[in-house]
């Protein structure tokens, strides 16, 4: 793939599988107008950089257990994400909570994926929590990092229906491919220029937008 100066640089944060990553990477070997500067973990086994490695893509892996505390942990990752030349930065699985340091310091260009409908369900167990709350929808939501803990503004959701006999687990994969699907929309929105953070409100083509976009 030849990369334009005008292609968006990207880098994602992951600390498992890599499935968001994997799509992210199949949809800039197509025609999302972006580069994946780099791809960058917690946990150096985490088989989503084996997969960006075998993408070409450069990781680096950073353990917590090394830094004596978050702040230096976290100065350390950021800065190698900040000398990948990344404008945005996807936390894909990332399975941390960033300190508001971090956060601010690159507010309006972090970016989570978050599987619920926010602002239901933050946090961990989405998926059952969503079922024994008897909800009849699920989804998934991409969203502006901010100190708050899976709290920032919404750009974009995806929705499905919780079937009677779902389990946490069947709910999970159908999901997944859906989050595929937003993540690479959102990222697309990214890539064209479309989107910024003003304040607390997203504007996309230079509009606020009221209420998340849907896939
Ligand atoms: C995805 O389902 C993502 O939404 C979730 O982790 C999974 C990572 O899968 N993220 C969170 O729960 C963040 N709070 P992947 O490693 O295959 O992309």
């Amino acid at each position: 793939m030849s990369v334009s100066t005008e292609h968006l640089r990207v880098a994602v944060l992951l600390s498992g599988r890599g499935s968001n990553l994997a799509a992210l990477i199949e949809a800039a070997g197509q025609e999302l107008a972006i580069a994946l500067v780099g791809a960058f973990g917690d946990r150096a086994d985490a088989p989503g950089l084996a997969r960006a490695a075998a993408a070409g893509i450069p990781t680096a892996s950073f353990s917590p257990k090394s830094y004596p505390d978050k702040a230096s942990f976290e100065a350390a990752l950021f800065a190698a994400v900040a000398a990948s030349g990344a404008e945005l930065v996807v936390l894909a699985g990332f399975m941390r909570v960033l300190t508001a340091h971090t956060v601010e310091q690159w507010r309006g260009r972090l970016i989570n994926i978050h599987p619920s409908l926010l602002p239901k369900f933050q946090g961990l167990h989405t998926h059952a929590r969503a079922i024994e709350a008897g909800e009849r929808e699920h989804g998934a939501s991409v969203h502006f990092v901010t100190p708050v803990l899976d709290g920032g503004p919404v750009l974009m959701q995806t929705r499905l229906p919780i079937l009677p006999d779902d389990t946490p687990e069947s709910l999970a994969t159908r999901l997944l491919p859906l989050e595929h699907r937003l993540l690479v929309a959102a990222v697309r929105l990214f890539a064209e220029r479309r989107v910024r953070l003003d304040g607390d409100q997203i504007a996309v083509d230079g509009q606020m937008i009221g209420e998340p976009l849907k896939l």
